[in-house]
């Protein structure tokens, strides 16, 4: 069978998952082309040929540069932070090589698009990694809902919080420095709402939202508190919007929400059902079908764990759960298929520019306190 060579950048905790993914993926799914985890790439020489050692790289190296001018390599799986997406893209995207890229794809709309005409005049393959499409209740909601068992769609209505910054003496980690991030909470996890909100629903036409900062100043990060500096992202977001199609959307994303880890939620209510999906228990998936004799009617509970399922059936027996790590597997299975064929696989980097361009809305429209055009 033919092999592709990766180079992977950013071996943190994204370079985690996908270096998973690359080494399971073969060993689940029928993959037309075998991964080699050639070169991982990091910016310290001591950590990242540590790192190699221990996520099963073969080589290691500190200049991303290096990578993508690397004839060997055929794919480039970017995982750094969001200020360096779009120049490891582009230059990616020159050498002809498949690109795989992490979330928020860019820092804004010019940038991402900038990355979108770089892989559409190489003709190369590209994906943003929107991992939670690839969770199997996610994949089954999709599939009930594109085939009209919803009916008219009237509410998208999702949630994504966590609560790690809560503490006012939690440091400015790159996160929180608008020049490497780009935003807060939102281009980093209301990206991932909006995306499956125009996975599930459709295109959104005009937004309406509001950006908070709840802590306006942290410690500078080794300053052991006694540097403090601007925060320059938002905390927390929330954003009401307009579905092409009709339907209403209602987002909320937060940073400061306590006993919140990392909690998904979405509810989509159409005209013949509802389904319920949280993150929490994301095997399952609740949904609630009108139609139920009278008698019986109230959600019901759709264990996604049946060869049936999307993706699942190349797991476990039925009933025996999967977890996060297998939507980075079921990610990369994809991209795999999609760079043997040559065809780029959804969401591709013009889906990235899509959700750019929500985010950009939003943006403006907290500015302006105005509803705003997509
Ligand atoms: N899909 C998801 O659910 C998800 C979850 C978390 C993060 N992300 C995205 O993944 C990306 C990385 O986030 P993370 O949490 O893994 O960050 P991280 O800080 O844990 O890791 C970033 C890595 O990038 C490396 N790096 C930074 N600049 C570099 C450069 N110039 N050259 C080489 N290496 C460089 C760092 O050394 C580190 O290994 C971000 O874009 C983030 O938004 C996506």
């Amino acid at each position: 069978m033919k092999s592709l060579n990766v180079g992977m950048i950013g071996y943190k905790f994204m370079g985690r998952t996908h270096s998973n993914a690359w080494r399971q993926v073969d060993k689940f799914f029928p993959v037309p082309a075998l991964p080699v985890l050639h070169t991982v790439c990091g910016r310290d020489r001591a950590k990242v040929k540590a790192a190699a050692k221990q996520l099963g790289w073969k080589h290691s190296a500190t200049r991303w540069q290096d990578v993508v001018a690397n004839p060997e390599i055929d794919i480039i799986d970017i995982n750094t932070a969001n200020d360096t997406h779009a120049e490891i893209a582009i230059a990616a995207a020159k050498a002809g090589k498949a690109i795989l890229c992490e979330k928020p794809l860019a820092m804004n709309v010019r940038q991402a698009e900038a990355m979108l005409a770089a892989v559409k005049k190489a003709r190369v393959v590209n994906m943003v990694c929107h991992n939670y499409r690839r969770i199997p209740a996610i994949a089954q909601a999709k599939k009930m809902i594109a085939a009209g068992e919803l009916g008219r769609i009237f509410h998208y209505r999702a949630r994504y919080l966590q609560d790690w910054i809560v503490d006012p003496e939690f440091p400015l980690v790159w996160r929180l420095q608008g020049k490497v991030a780009g935003s807060g909470t939102h281009g980093d996890i209301n990206a991932h709402i909006i995306d499956l909100g125009r996975f599930l629903v459709g295109e959104l036409s005009e937004v309406c939202g509001h950006l908070e900062t709840f802590i306006k100043e942290r410690p500078l990060e080794g300053t052991k508190g006694k540097k403090r500096v601007r925060v320059t992202v938002d905390d927390a977001v929330i954003t009401l919007g307009k579905f092409k199609n009709g339907a209403l959307c209602n987002l909320e994303a937060s940073r400061f929400a306590l006993g919140r880890k990392n909690h998904i939620q979405i509810e989509v209510n159409g005209s013949r059902g509802s389904l319920v999906f949280d993150f929490e228990d994301m095997n399952r998936l609740k949904y609630y079908n009108n139609a139920d004799p009278a008698d019986r009617m109230g959600y019901r509970d759709i264990i996604v764990t049946e060869g049936v399922h999307p993706y699942v059936g190349a797991w476990w027996p039925p009933g025996h759960i999967i977890g996060y790590e297998h939507t980075f597997v079921h990610t990369v299975f994809d991209f795999l298929k999609a760079v043997v064929k040559g065809k780029s696989v959804d969401p591709t980097f013009a889906d990235g520019v899509q959700n750019q361009k929500v985010l950009e809305a939003v943006e403006k429209s907290s500015k302006s306190r105005r509803w705003v055009k997509v």
